[in-house]
């Protein structure tokens, strides 16, 4: 008799029995039968292996095999590297699809690339191709979704790269589990990896995400594959930005800046000046932060509006940075202030639909509130970083050089920091280099909350 095991759809737990409720992720609705398809072979005892001393493993010289679209280079840490799986994954619409026809058909200069489509058909593809002028006889397509069938297919093709699109369209044979379900993405991943390895080639998978973020049932996948890159924006704007939150082979957290046009996904080297483009002269309530983004530097402008509430409890309402951090720092301002906000609703806004979980960006945070409170505009060449604490005390950050350098680069002249970051600004000697430039940016060193708001706001 087939033995069955429920699976939750979500997380991947397995249960003995099926509950409306998955116990351990708490979603509802998703857990579904599955047949245990290979029964568990219990053989003879296991031989014992040899080990190698880690000073005598052969060493491949794996040379990473460049894209030649910098922003993507950049994202993957300096290319692709052979034998690697990536994971791409993103809303549906966001254009996944785009930027690898686009980078497959670049690789094909350097050897023949295997583009399998689940979810267009060939001529579809064909026309994004020739829109985006992703054309090259290297590179081969192959509309499929049975796993068996692909993998003959790679193994016969000798492709230095491959690309499943997408693994939720992918289904094995041997199992019976519907498409995108957690163990056929699963299997279907395992497999292709397991390929990717034994041939050599670089593997990319793209994966769709669900609404809430989370990579649709299989966050087992993230684990399986050497790097995870994330397309992130929305369709209100032009822009994407391409986030490794994993890689094994180069600095996770790094980010790549693109804009989607008709011609398909243009990269976009100075992200500061297109994040700051619409930026209005003299307003009151916003501010211009120098964020981290991986080892880059970016400014973007916080926005806030502050209103007297209609409600019970005021409102609290944040896009693009977290909903508690706004809580705290509103508190930090009522109280240590003396700001009135209870009263008052609170919207922030980082503008351009950028995302920023930085702490850095608390002090541009404050001062935008107090801005838009106090209705009096900061000075338009000003650039403002720092963390802030409970007792208003403004704390250092990371990489203030960098941010610095950024900011004067993109003709700012005055820069509030914290002031040990300030310190450490001056220890680099960057004064130096910075005054072989024509501007010479004024550094405004803070220690506490309200000697920014007076040193910003006068
Ligand atoms: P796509 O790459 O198909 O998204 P995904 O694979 O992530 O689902 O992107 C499709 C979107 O991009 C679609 O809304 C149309 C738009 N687009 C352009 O604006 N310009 C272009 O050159 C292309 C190819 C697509
Ligand atoms: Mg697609």
């Amino acid at each position: 008799m087939a033995k069955s095991l429920f699976v939750c759809q979500s997380c991947g737990a397995e249960h003995r029995k099926w509950a409306g409720q998955c116990p351990d992720c708490r979603e509802w609705n998703t857990i579904s039968e599955q047949v245990i398809e290979t029964p568990m072979r219990v053989g003879k005892a296991s031989k014992p292996m040899t080990t190698t001393a880690i000073t005598d493993v052969a060493m491949h010289k794996t040379a990473r095999r460049s894209t030649d679209i910098d922003e993507l280079d950049r994202v993957l840490g300096g290319g692709l590297v052979p034998g690697s799986a990536i994971l791409i994954g993103g809303s549906p619409g966001i254009g996944k699809s785009t930027i690898l026809l686009q980078a497959a058909a670049k690789l094909s200069e350097q050897g023949s690339v295997l583009y399998i489509t689940g979810e267009e058909s060939t001529q579809q593809v064909r026309l994004r191709g020739e829109r985006v002028k992703a054309m090259h006889p290297n590179l081969q397509l192959m509309a499929a979704c049975e796993l068996e069938s692909m993998l003959a297919t790679i193994d016969e093709q000798k492709s230095i790269v491959v690309i499943v699109d997408s693994i939720q369209t992918t289904v094995s044979k041997r199992l019976s589990s519907a498409p995108g379900t957690v163990s056929q993405v699963r299997d279907c991943a395992s497999a292709l990896i397991q390929n990717c390895k034994r041939h050599g080639h670089v593997l990319i998978l793209v994966g769709h995400v669900t609404k809430d973020g989370a990579l649709a049932g299989p966050r087992v996948l993230e684990h399986m594959v050497d790097a995870v890159l994330y397309f992130e924006g929305d369709r209100g704007h032009a822009h994407r930005i391409l986030r490794a939150v994993k890689n094994r082979f180069g600095p996770s957290g790094e980010i790549g800046v693109f804009e989607m046009s008709d011609a398909g996904l243009i990269g976009i080297r100075d992200a500061s000046r297109l994040f700051l483009s619409e930026r209005a002269e003299n307003t009151s309530g916003s501010v211009v932060l120098a964020c981290m983004e991986g080892t880059r530097p970016m400014l973007v402008e916080v926005q806030a509006l502050v209103a007297p509430t209609v409600y019970a409890t005021p409102k609290r309402s944040s896009v693009g940075l977290d909903i508690n951090r706004i809580a705290m720092l509103t508190a930090v301002l009522e109280r240590r202030m003396g700001i009135p906000l209870s009263g008052h609703d609170v919207y922030v806004n980082v503008a351009g639909g950028m995302k920023i979980n930085e702490p850095a960006a608390d002090l541009a945070v404050l001062l935008a509130i107090l801005s838009a409170y106090q209705d009096r505009a900061l000075p338009h060449d000003m650039m403002v970083f720092g963390e802030v604490g409970l007792t208003g005390e403004i704390r250092p950050v990371g990489s203030p050089e960098n941010r610095v350098r950024e900011a004067i680069n993109l003709g700012f002249t005055q820069i509030l920091m914290p002031h040990e970051n300030h310190v450490r600004v001056q220890e680099a000697k960057l004064a130096a280099t910075l005054r072989e430039q024509t501007l010479e940016p004024s550094f405004i060193p803070v220690k506490h909350l309200s000697g920014a708001a007076q040193m910003a706001l006068t």
